[in-house]
């Protein structure tokens, strides 16, 4: 995988374009408009930068990783590409059209396209393209270049030679820990995650606890790294509302319905770090 392209540079696009450019690819990074590639653009670089100064990242990598990134909004910049990892925002028709779109401009008839989409049945993108047998998700956990850990996911229609291409890439060249999952919603890791994030929103709607206990609670009692509301404002309460209405349309389990606070909250804007509000306040 020596050319690689990422479609979407939002949280998640912009950590799959470092890795893979830190990884010795090509990578192209397309996004919808300007504003929103330099965007992503500024936070990608940002995230290298705090790689350096803290010693993860040398300074010669950061430097061929950003000569190897290229962004831009024109889509038949992706035709050369092995692999194609869509990474945007979580809506199934938004990434449908992505898919279908893949389908025109991609050129190589071997090349893979993944999405990194948390809970859209891979075969609903797979079936918005002529091929697919070579549709497949990749699912990777935010912050990207931090976690190690990638969902595979194959439809019932991706080949066994994709499967075990994407396994090779995601475990050689970009170092993570891969597991498998069907293809159900939420995969493997938010069927758990999720149901435990929306547990800890209705006990603050209901006024069982503080945002400040509750967050506590997890992070000396249980040693989480974070809290899992600061962790939904890490995540984006849009992407965690999308993640749970796809978990309970497919499930129809109580536990997967997301609780109103969150709905009314992403209706506000009121999106967590990304929007600098969620349950709690972040600072420019
Ligand atoms: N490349 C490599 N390393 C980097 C880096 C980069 N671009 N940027 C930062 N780092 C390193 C830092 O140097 C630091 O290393 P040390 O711990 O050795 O010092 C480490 O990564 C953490 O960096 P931070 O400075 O951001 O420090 P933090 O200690 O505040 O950790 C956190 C923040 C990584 C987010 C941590 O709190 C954490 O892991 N939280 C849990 C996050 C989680 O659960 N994510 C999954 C969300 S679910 C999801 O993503 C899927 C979905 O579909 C919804």
């Amino acid at each position: 995988m020596e050319r690689v392209g990422v479609v979407g540079c939002g949280l998640m696009g912009s950590g799959i374009a470092e890795i893979a450019a830190r990884a010795g690819a090509d990578v192209v990074v397309v996004e919808r408009d300007r504003e929103a590639l330099a965007a992503g653009q500024a936070r990608l670089e940002s995230s290298l930068s705090r790689a350096v100064a803290s010693g993860k990242v040398p300074e010669a990598e950061a430097s061929e990783a950003r000569a190897n990134l290229s962004y831009t909004t024109d889509f038949t910049r992706l035709t050369d590409r092995q692999i194609v990892i869509e990474a945007v925002a979580e809506n199934e028709e938004l990434k449908t059209e992505v898919f279908a779109t893949l389908d025109k401009v991609v050129s190589d008839p071997d090349a893979v396209l993944a999405t990194n989409t948390s809970s859209i049945p891979i075969i609903k993108l797979a079936m918005a393209t002529g091929r697919p047998e070579q549709v497949i998700g990749m699912h990777f956990f935010n912050p990207v270049p931090v976690l190690k850990l990638v969902e595979v996911i194959s439809s019932l229609l991706t080949s066994a030679e994709t499967t075990a291409r994407v396994h090779e890439y995601a475990s050689g060249p970009l170092g993570k820990k891969v597991i498998t999952s069907p293809d159900r919603a939420g995969f493997v890791v938010n069927a758990l995650l999720i149901p435990y994030l929306l547990s800890a929103i209705r006990m603050l709607e209901s006024g069982f606890a503080s945002a400040e206990d509750i967050d506590t609670g997890m992070v000396v009692g249980c040693a989480h790294p974070m809290g899992p509301l600061a962790l939904t404002d890490l995540i984006g309460l849009d992407t965690t509302l999308a993640v749970a209405e796809s978990l309970y349309e497919e499930f129809k389990e109580p536990h997967f319905a997301p609780p109103p606070l969150l709905s009314r909250m992403s209706q506000a804007g009121l999106l967590g770090r990304k929007s600098r509000q969620g349950f709690f306040s972040y600072k420019a």
